[in-house]
């Protein structure tokens, strides 16, 4: 056990108050069961198997909230509107992509703050993320 000394404020990132990786995962899995199943998305993906597009969110976002910075060991920095370019991320796509976050999110079960702070920071990323007109 981890002693916290008297009068210390324990600092706790929101990666850890949400519950670290298995809040993660559990989020990405649930995304990716949607896009999955997308007529839209689903043929922007470029491998046959999600398993690694899971994971490079997966380990994006668990680094972007405070956790293991493996994404960044694994991929280098994110440049993740430079990694999009290749993809047509239109008014459509962007607006599917949310539907299954949003999805996903709700299943998570996370305080109103909790979400309220997720999901700004979605949703201000995938409209970063849009780079074709309609
Ligand atoms: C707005 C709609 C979006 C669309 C249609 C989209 C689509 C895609 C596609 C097709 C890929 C390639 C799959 C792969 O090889 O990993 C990808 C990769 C990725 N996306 Fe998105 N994306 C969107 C928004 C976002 C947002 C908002 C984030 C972050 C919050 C994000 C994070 C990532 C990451 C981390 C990767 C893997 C980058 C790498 O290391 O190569 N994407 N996305």
């Amino acid at each position: 056990m981890n002693e916290i000394p008297h009068g210390t404020v324990q600092e706790q990132t929101f990666y850890e108050q949400v519950g670290g990786e298995e809040t993660f995962r559990r989020l990405v899995h649930r995304f990716y069961e949607g896009v999955a199943g997308d007529p839209l998305l689903r043929p922007m993906y470029p491998e046959e198997d999600l398993g690694p597009a899971e994971e490079r969110l997966a380990l994006f976002l668990m680094q972007y909230w405070g956790g293991p910075r493996t994404y960044s060991e694994n991929r280098g920095h994110p440049r993740l509107r430079m990694r999009h370019a290749p993809f047509a991320v239109d008014r459509a796509a962007h607006d599917a992509w949310l539907t299954h976050m949003r999805a996903a999110v709700d299943e998570l079960g996370l305080t109103e703050e909790q979400d309220r702070t997720l999901w700004t920071y979605l949703t201000y990323a995938a409209a970063s993320m849009v780079n074709r007109a309609d």
